[in-house]
């Protein structure tokens, strides 16, 4: 008996940490394959899929490579696909956005005829990948991003997305009034059945930095005169509040490692689904991480996975849906 043995009755919270079963019985959080979507890039001039320097693992797809993943997302349970497209053609306005045959608005169609009902069919609703700077909006004549005339931008390309068969539209741009002018062109166009998912509190984040090669950005400067301030929690409450009040069916918080106190902070607030982005960098780092033996890997995604659980995440957007879909579907 050592000197200092705990007295009878004292509290002992390792017997609940005894063996697996145990563990697995009192966890507060479980990881779902229905909680996870999977983002996914199509670029139109491709004629084979390429991966991804930044992000190993992940590739710019063809439409046919895209609808064969996006077939095998579905299979392994996850609960949707968020589609980003790349056009062979960018102008001043990002007109590809709402072309009927731009390449998103193909591969939402596409996507839809493949997956059925099986998984949740989305696109993102941002201008940055169609304009010829890589801005989320257009510019005005002093080369400022001009949030009011791209609203009208974005309610177009909201029309083309729906009639492509979209059923949430991921509003990402971080233009003020964004989501009541989406909804607004939405419900005039007898399209009160499409869901908003607005990106509510969005930082200007130097994570997304793989992002940049995953859609050939063209952006030269950054995005600080939309996205968050990185210092801002609070901040986040009055985007919630904004988009709560033009009618999100959920809201955003990203990226996500780093900004978890605002996604525990928003999804207490918040009487609508929340969920997290956990964005390029956040991936690129675990996978450098573990190709250098300095982590295990899966672990290590799991783990981070279920920390968005923990502060109060819904569902989770990643670059590992799929796999990790797969993973628990045999573990369990
Ligand atoms: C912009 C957009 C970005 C991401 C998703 N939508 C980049 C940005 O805001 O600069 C980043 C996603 C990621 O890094 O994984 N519409």
């Amino acid at each position: 008996m050592s000197d200092y043995s705990l007295a009878p009755g004292a509290p002992r919270p390792r017997r609940l940490r005894r063996s697996p079963a145990v563990r697995r019985l009192v966890s507060e959080h479980r990881l779902h394959a229905a909680d996870l979507v999977l983002p996914m890039f199509v670029k139109e001039s491709l004629s084979e899929p390429v991966e991804l320097q930044g992000m190993p693992g992940v590739h710019q797809h063809t439409l046919d490579s895209l609808v064969e993943a996006a077939r095998a997302a579905a299979d392994a349970g996850v609960g949707g696909i968020m589609l980003f497209g790349i056009p062979a053609e960018r102008d001043a306005v990002g007109s590809g956005a709402w072309d009927p045959d731009g390449i998103l608005n193909r591969a939402i169609a596409a996507v839809g005829a493949a997956v059925g009902e099986r998984t949740v069919v989305m696109a993102d609703l941002c201008l940055d990948e169609f304009t010829s700077h890589g801005h989320c909006g257009v510019l005005d004549a002093h080369g400022e991003v001009d949030n009011d005339a791209t609203l009208d931008r974005y309610a177009q390309m909201a029309l083309a997305q729906a009639a492509a068969g979209a059923e949430v539209l991921g509003l990402s741009g971080m233009m003020d009034g964004q989501v009541a002018a989406v909804r607004h062109a939405l419900d005039a166009a007898g399209r009160s059945d499409v869901i908003v998912l607005g990106y509510t509190a969005k930082y200007a984040s130097a994570f997304y930095g793989p992002f940049r090669e995953a859609v050939d950005s063209q952006l030269e400067g950054d995005r600080r005169t939309y996205q968050q301030d990185p210092a801002n929690g609070r901040e986040a409450l009055r985007e919630l509040e904004l988009d709560l009040s033009e009618g999100a069916d959920i809201v955003m918080v990203k990226p996500g490692l780093p900004y978890l106190d605002v996604l525990a902070e928003v999804a207490a607030a918040s009487p609508v689904p929340v969920w997290s982005y956990q964005i390029s960098g956040e991936y690129a780092m675990v996978e450098f991480a573990a190709r250098a033996g300095a982590i295990d890997r899966m672990p290590a995604i799991l783990e981070s996975l279920v920390a968005f659980k923990r502060a109060g995440a819904d569902a989770i957007l990643t670059y590992w849906a799929a796999e990790v879909a797969g993973e628990l579907g045999r573990s369990r």
